[in-house]
């Protein structure tokens, strides 16, 4: 079996010709095979000749696969199948033949049994080549009059950056848009609807802004003065978001969502502000202003677990209850930016509270940027920054653009700009409407997302996106054909208590059942009976309240699983909130479960998968509260909330006396870009990973430290550990001295006999402080106030535990506004103003801007 030298070369010289053409194929003429061959055993030109084929080339790049060809003899649909093509045919004799030859022993074979039989075994593959058709996974091409030049065209935009705003039309990712330019040739552009950005100041003077602006509902609460002028160096925020809603067709910069729509400004954020200011921000104007954006909240630190203080949520219930001549005023929260440090919006109580619309982030190409947080209250996502680009906007000058801003404060802006179109088109929609239509019309994006998950409603829904993606087109059609729904009805469980577990007033725990490793389970009965008994009909959120004791807060991880066997995961691991409070009755949110029928027994989960020998607790008692439609609309009442019952001791005294509303504290807040990471453009998004892992105490496995159950915060870890060690030296730093300077100020503040932020009088508020009578159904929907973690952060910076917190439960005690203020807010990285500089218009006496710009 040797082959001629000569031979070997002109094969060998064969394949490296072959290797570098292609040759034409002929499929019409020819049928096509690759054939694989194993030259130690024969030549390739023997097999060739065996087969009756011809040599064309070399298959591609791989090295002894060879394409060849034979003619078609006619041009009947023939030669597809081994009987009547004889290539195919002759390759399966040669074979059945080598078969047979093998019980033949060697020597008793012929020279061409044994030709054969080499040339059968030498040939490994031989296949026909059909020829197929391969769907395309890009995008569909975005046809020219769907780009942003030919919508500018057909619409006679002039505006110069309209091109930049990819979320209104993307022009690489035509899929991933807020896709209103249909909306907008249907003719709604926000006329007669009014959005109020509750933010850092708005630039009324903006050419961009200022034929949209409306100044008698707009208000300065922190320098008290009537227009929301921004001030701060870093004061661009509000005009920013604002710009995405109502920027002007006008030749200047973009173009607002709601182009037409009237916006307004008050300014909260530029300095400290007391609860009964916040409460007064948030219903200013509540009868013309139909939305409000809020882009802010609790820092997204993974610590922190606060929510709005009484006077607050009482002004929220009377903007649902009484706002838009009772149909109820729109809050779009931002869900916060923290998720590249664990934090979740379950652990913010304005982003989990039912009044709010929750909206996280997506990025230009449809993933989910690491900074948005995932949480059950999620409702939806909006596009903004992230995978290379940013929200580009109007910014505070005349004639400023803003080509950075990004985080969820972006996304939530987008989605207000949705709600307002929608809101022209129907301006008889309710809070709840609105909520349905998210719910409803929402589009799914990434679907093999492992985070995504068929819920009993029939929706996909995941932690990250909420219900999906925001679609204008899709919300306003199907808004103008929306049948309302009935009235609100709620009713809430008997706590359960575990193992004599209770809370004092002072929030200390006593009893309760340990919480081990693979968690406790304990269940709470809804019944028919439950439901006809409150008018409730169909299931919208659910709250569920917790008393957990625990020395570090960050481990305990809080499971709910329906009835019918759906889960929400209302808190995962934070290897960042070392807090000792535990949940002193914080309220979680779920709207993973609307729709589903809430008869049968509700399990909820608590664990502590770090088990750490240091750190244990246990678990003292929880209750839910269940929202949904009525059944009888005429038997409808309104839900008021009841004085400051919003701690109560645990278990709950059956009458709670009127408590005196606690005096009005002050507090700063950090816009959510406090915690915005410098590159949360830059940064690519995912669409792989699931938000929280699924319950790992039946698996027994075990999360590695530091890392918590976010796995997609371990690959973050892993490609951008330089930049994490870098911000976790320079926070841990800043905490220290902050919280150094702070307590030195707190002291001198003291001996100064300054108190707090006195506050206005004849804000309307008469109406909210009145005493409501009801029973303890009459329950606050928000989260919970808590602690916050002063313990930790004095255990690192080695100062002493501060004593108990203040008396009232306010949620923004001393400690607590020491620790918002030490969080700076700084929308771009490196913004930061030099230490001492309060800004100008900082009020006098106030002084709590006076270091928390410090490096
Ligand atoms: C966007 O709007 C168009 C109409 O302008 C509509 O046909 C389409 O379904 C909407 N959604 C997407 C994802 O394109
Ligand atoms: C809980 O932690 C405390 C303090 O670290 C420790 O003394 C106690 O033994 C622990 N309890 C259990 C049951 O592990």
């Amino acid at each position: 079996m040797r082959l001629p030298l000569s031979l070997i070369l002109i094969l060998t010289a064969q394949c490296t010709v072959y290797a570098a053409t292609h040759s034409k194929r002929s499929y019409d003429t020819h049928h096509y095979y690759v054939l694989q061959h194993d030259p130690q055993l024969t030549s390739l030109a023997e097999v060739v000749d065996a087969l009756g084929v011809e040599l064309v080339e070399q298959a591609g790049e791989l090295v002894n696969h060879w394409l060849v060809r034979s003619k078609r003899f006619s041009d009947v649909s023939e030669a597809r199948d081994l009987e009547s093509n004889h290539v195919l045919r002759t390759f399966h004799e040669l074979k059945a033949r080598e078969h047979a030859l093998r019980s033949i022993p060697l020597h008793s074979r012929s020279t061409e049994d044994h030709t054969a039989h080499t040339i059968a075994r030498s040939i490994n593959h031989l296949s026909l080549q059909t020829l197929k058709r391969r769907t395309k996974r890009a995008p569909p091409p975005i046809r020219p009059e769907d780009s942003s030049r030919g919508v500018a065209l057909r619409l006679g935009i002039e505006d110069p950056l309209f091109p930049d705003q990819w979320h209104l039309v993307n022009d690489d990712f035509p899929e991933h848009m807020m896709n209103c330019t249909g909306v907008w040739e249907l003719g709604y552009t926000g006329k007669g609807v009014h959005s109020s950005f509750v933010d850092d100041g708005l630039d009324y003077n903006s050419d961009d802004i200022k034929d949209n602006f409306d100044a008698k509902n707009s208000y300065d609460f922190n320098d008290h003065e009537d227009l929301p002028t921004p001030k701060l160096s870093d004061d661009h925020h509000g005009t920013r978001c604002a710009g995405q809603v109502a920027a002007g067709k006008n030749g200047v910069c973009g173009l607002g969502i709601a182009y037409e729509s009237r916006v307004s400004g008050v300014r909260i954020l530029s300095g400290a502000i007391t609860d009964v200011d916040e409460a007064a921000a948030l219903n200013y104007g509540y009868q013309e202003v139909d939305i409000y954006s809020c882009s802010w909240g609790p820092p997204d630190n993974g610590q922190s677990m606060e929510g709005p203080a009484y006077l607050i949520r009482k002004a929220v219930v009377n903007g649902i209850n009484n706002g838009r001549g009772g149909k109820g005023s729109i809050f779009v929260f931002a869900s916060g930016n923290g998720a590249g440090y664990s934090d979740q919006c379950n652990f913010d109580g304005y982003t989990n509270s039912i009044y709010s619309v929750t909206v996280s982030a997506i990025d230009y190409k449809g993933l989910h940027p690491y900074y948005s947080e995932p949480c059950a209250a999620n409702l939806v996502v909006a596009y903004s920054s992230g995978s290379g680009k940013h929200i580009v906007t109007t910014d505070v000058g005349k004639n400023q653009c803003a080509r950075t801003h990004g985080g969820t404060s972006a996304a939530a802006p987008n989605a207000v700009g949705v709600l307002a179109l929608a809101i022209e088109a129907r301006p008889d929609l309710t809070w709840r409407d609105i909520q349905y239509l998210c719910i409803e019309t929402a589009r799914i994006v990434n679907p093999d997302d492992p985070d995504w998950e068929r819920i009993a409603n029939g929706h996909l829904y995941s932690y990250k996106y909420g219900y999906g993606s925001l679609d204008a087109y899709a919300y306003v059609t199907a808004a103008l054909n929306w049948k309302l729904v009935t009235p609100q009805t709620w009713f809430r469980t008997p706590s359960v208590r575990l193992g004599d577990g209770a809370m004092d007033a002072e929030e200390g725990f006593s009893g309760g059942e340990f919480i081990p490793r693979n968690g406790i389970d304990s269940k709470i009965m809804v019944t028919r009976e439950m439901l006809d008994t409150h008018n409730f009909d169909k299931l919208e959120h659910i709250n569920i309240q917790v008393w957990i004791d625990h020395s570090k807060r960050g481990d305990i991880e809080v499971s709910l699983t329906s009835p019918n066997g759906f889960e929400s995961i209302l808190a995962a691991p934070r290897s960042r909130d070392s807090a000792k409070t535990g949940y002193p009755g914080w309220t979680f949110m779920s709207v993973k479960h609307w729709g589903e029928n809430p008869i049968g027994e509700w399990t909820i989960h608590v664990s502590d998968q770090k088990n750490h020998a240091k750190h244990n607790g246990s678990f003292i008692g929880w209750n839910m509260l269940f929202w949904g439609s009525t059944v009888d609309p005429a038997k409808a009442t309104k839900f008021e909330l009841l004085a400051d019952n919003d701690i109560w001791p645990f278990p709950p005294l059956d009458e709670i006396e009127d408590a005196n509303p606690p005096t009005p504290s002050s507090t700063i807040y950090a816009k959510p870009t406090a915690h915005l990471p410098g590159d949360h453009g830059e940064a690519e998004g995912e669409n792989s990973s699931p938000a929280f892992s699924s319950t790992p105490t039946q698996s027994g496995v075990s999360a590695t430290p530091d890392e918590g159950w976010f796995p997609g915060l371990s690959n973050l870890v892993t490609s951008q550990k330089w930049f994490f060690g870098a911000v976790g030296a320079v926070a841990l730093f800043g905490v220290g001295a902050a919280v150094f300077f702070w307590r030195r100020r707190v002291e001198q503040l003291r001996r100064a006999g300054y108190g707090t932020v006195p506050a206005e009088d004849g804000m309307g508020m008469r109406t909210l402080s009145q005493p409501v009578t009801g029973t303890r159904e009459l329950y606050d929907a928000f989260g919970e106030v808590s602690d916050e973690d002063d313990e930790d952060a004095d255990e690192q910076t080695g100062l002493r535990p501060q004593a108990r917190r203040d008396a009232h439960h306010d949620g923004f005690s001393d400690e607590n506004r020491g620790r918002s203020a030490a969080t700076p807010y700084r929308d771009e990285p490196g913004s930061t103003r030099p230490a001492g500089s309060g800004g100008p218009s900082s009020p006098s006496g106030s002084g709590d801007g006076s270091w928390e710009h410090a490096p």
